[in-house]
C-alpha cells in the first residue's frame, strides 16, 4: 500500500538564487527535510559549491543545479524547459530569490534594463510558465521573496527601461513594486489553483556577492549596517518553511518577516496590477523565446 502522506511530504522544490544567500539555505535546509531541490543561479562555481556542500552532508542525490542567466528570456525559457523534460510530474513551490544590484544602467541582450529583467521579467516568465507544473501537484505554492509592505519608489510608466533617469535603488524599488504588482495579477489569474505569496525577508546577512558590486561607499555603509542591524539567513527564511510546508488557502498572501500584511495596501493595487501584467505580457510578446503565458 502506498503511504500517501509519505510520497507527499518528498516535495519538488525550484529555487532561483538558490546557489547563494537566503535561496542557498532553504535549498539545503529543504533537502536536508527530504525534499527535491532544483536550485538556479548564474555562476556554474556557485553551484558546484552548493552541490559539494549538499554532498558533503548527505543530500547530494536531493539537490540539482541549473546554470541559467535568468535576465534573459533565454535563460528563463531553459528553466521552464528544465523543469517540464525533468520533473513531468510537477513541482510544489517555486521560490523566487534571483536578485543583484547593477550600480550602471545595463541592457540585457533582449534589451531590456538588467534589474528589470533580472529582479521582474524572470518571476513573471517563470512563474506564468511553472504554472501548469504546479498545477499538477495539490497543495503547491509560489512564493515571491522581495520587499512588500514597502512603499518607496514606484512604477515609472512612461519609461520602465529607465533610460531617462537610472539609479540603482530607484531601479530595485520599481522592480519590487512591480513584484508586488505581478503577486496580484497572478493570485487573480491562477490563485485558486495555485497560491501566490508575495514575501518579504527584512534586512538579512545575506547578499555577500551582491554588495561585491556596489560602489566602495555604499558597500561599506551596507556592511556596517548589516553587522548590526541585519538578521541570521535562517531566521529570515523561516516563513518560507511555512509557506512550503503549509501553503495558504487563499489567492495571495502578503507577509513582512512573520507578519501577514493587509491586501488592500496601495501598492497592491488591482488595476494597476492589471495595467502591469498587460503591458509586460506586451513586452515579451514577438521575443522569439517567450511563449504566452500559461503555456509551459
Ligand atoms: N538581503 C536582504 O536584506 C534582503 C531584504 C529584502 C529583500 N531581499 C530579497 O531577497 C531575495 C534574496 O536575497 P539574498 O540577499 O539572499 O540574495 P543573494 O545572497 O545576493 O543571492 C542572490 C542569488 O541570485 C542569483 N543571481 C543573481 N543574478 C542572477 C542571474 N542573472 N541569473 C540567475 N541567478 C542570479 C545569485 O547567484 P549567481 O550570482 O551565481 O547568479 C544568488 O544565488 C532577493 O530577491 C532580494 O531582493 C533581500
Amino acid at each position: 500500500m502506498v503511504d500517501s502522506h509519505a510520497e507527499k511530504a518528498i516535495r519538488t522544490i525550484v529555487i532561483t538564487g538558490g546557489s547563494d544567500g537566503m535561496g542557498r539555505a532553504l535549498a539545503l535546509e529543504r533537502a536536508s527535510r527530504g525534499d527535491h531541490v532544483v536550485a538556479v543561479g548564474s555562476t556554474r562555481a556557485r553551484g558546484d559549491r552548493l552541490l559539494a556542500e549538499a554532498a558533503g552532508a548527505g543530500l547530494g542525490g536531493r539537490v540539482e543545479f541549473v546554470a541559467a542567466d535568468l535576465s534573459t528570456v533565454a535563460g528563463n525559457r531553459a528553466v521552464i524547459d528544465h523543469v517540464g523534460a525533468r520533473h513531468a510530474a510537477g513541482i510544489d513551490a517555486l521560490v523566487l530569490g534571483a536578485n543583484r544590484p547593477f550600480p550602471e544602467r545595463t541592457e540585457t541582450a533582449d534589451g531590456f534594463e538588467s534589474t528589470f529583467a533580472l529582479y521582474y521579467l524572470s518571476r513573471y516568465l517563470l512563474g506564468h510558465g511553472l504554472v501548469p507544473a504546479l498545477a499538477r501537484r495539490p497543495g503547491s505554492v509560489i512564493v515571491n521573496v522581495a520587499g512588500v509592505g514597502m512603499t518607496g519608489g514606484g512604477i515609472h510608466w512612461d519609461d520602465l527601461q529607465l533610460r531617462r533617469r537610472y539609479g540603482t535603488v530607484a531601479a530595485q524599488l520599481q522592480a519590487g513594486r512591480a513584484n508586488d504588482l505581478l503577486g496580484v495579477a497572478m493570485a487573480e489569474r491562477y490563485g485558486e489553483r495555485v497560491p501566490y505569496v508575495l514575501f518579504h525577508p527584512g534586512f538579512t546577512r545575506s547578499g555577500r556577492a551582491a554588495a561585491e558590486r556596489l560602489r566602495p561607499a555604499a558597500r561599506f555603509a551596507i556592511r556596517a549596517l548589516a553587522l548590526v542591524a541585519a538578521q541570521p539567513v535562517a531566521r529570515a527564511i523561516a516563513p518560507i518553511h511555512g509557506f512550503i510546508e503549509s501553503p495558504p488557502g487563499v489567492p495571495l498572501t502578503a507577509a513582512s518577516r512573520g507578519r501577514s500584511l493587509p491586501l488592500g495596501l496601495k501598492t497592491l493595487d488591482p488595476v494597476a496590477a492589471r495595467q502591469l501584467d498587460a503591458v509586460t505580457a506586451r513586452l515579451v510578446a514577438g521575443r522569439a523565446e517567450a511563449r504566452p503565458p500559461g503555456e509551459a
